[in-house]
């Protein structure tokens, strides 16, 4: 079975609580239930982590290179706009990777339109809450399917 590995970055462990204007009013637990769900019928297996930490989700990008992941799908909150780290460590990887962001990021101030990401991930998908989440499931599905 392909395996997928959902990335939470910094802040997101606080989902439901957090600006739920902007972020919505679900849990990250209750996101991450609804994918497995999904997952199941689309025959993936999906595998999750959230760090507040940079290093941390550095070194899971690594275990995923080792094991040869078939997606990743990553929302990496803020350091979507800082992370030389991170963009170095998904610079390494060939498989479907999608940036995910629950707020419409060109609809907030100007430092959050700069991604370190966007020109080495597969896709992005920004400003649809967490559907956006599923979204992401779909298309890696759907890459995987046509390889
Ligand atoms: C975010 C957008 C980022 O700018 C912000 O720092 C986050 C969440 C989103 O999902 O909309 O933490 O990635």
């Amino acid at each position: 079975m392909k395996k997928i590995q959902i990335i939470n970055g910094p802040n997101l462990n606080m989902l439901g609580k957090r600006e739920p204007e902007i972020y919505g009013y679900l849990t990250l637990d209750q996101i991450n239930t609804d994918l497995a769900q999904l997952s199941e019928s689309l025959g993936l297996e999906l595998v999750f982590f959230q760090s507040n930490h940079e290093g941390a989700i550095a070194d899971k990008v690594h275990e995923n290179f080792n094991e040869n992941i078939d997606g990743i799908i990553i929302n990496p909150g803020a350091l979507t706009h800082t992370s030389v780290v991170l963009r170095d460590a998904l610079a390494m990887m060939s498989c479907p990777m999608v940036e995910i962001h629950l707020s419409n990021v060109y609809k907030r101030e100007a430092f959050r339109h700069k991604s370190m990401l966007a020109d080495i991930v597969t896709g992005r998908i920004t400003g649809f809450g967490h559907y956006g989440y599923e979204m992401a499931l779909n298309a890696i599905a759907n890459m995987i399917n046509e390889s």
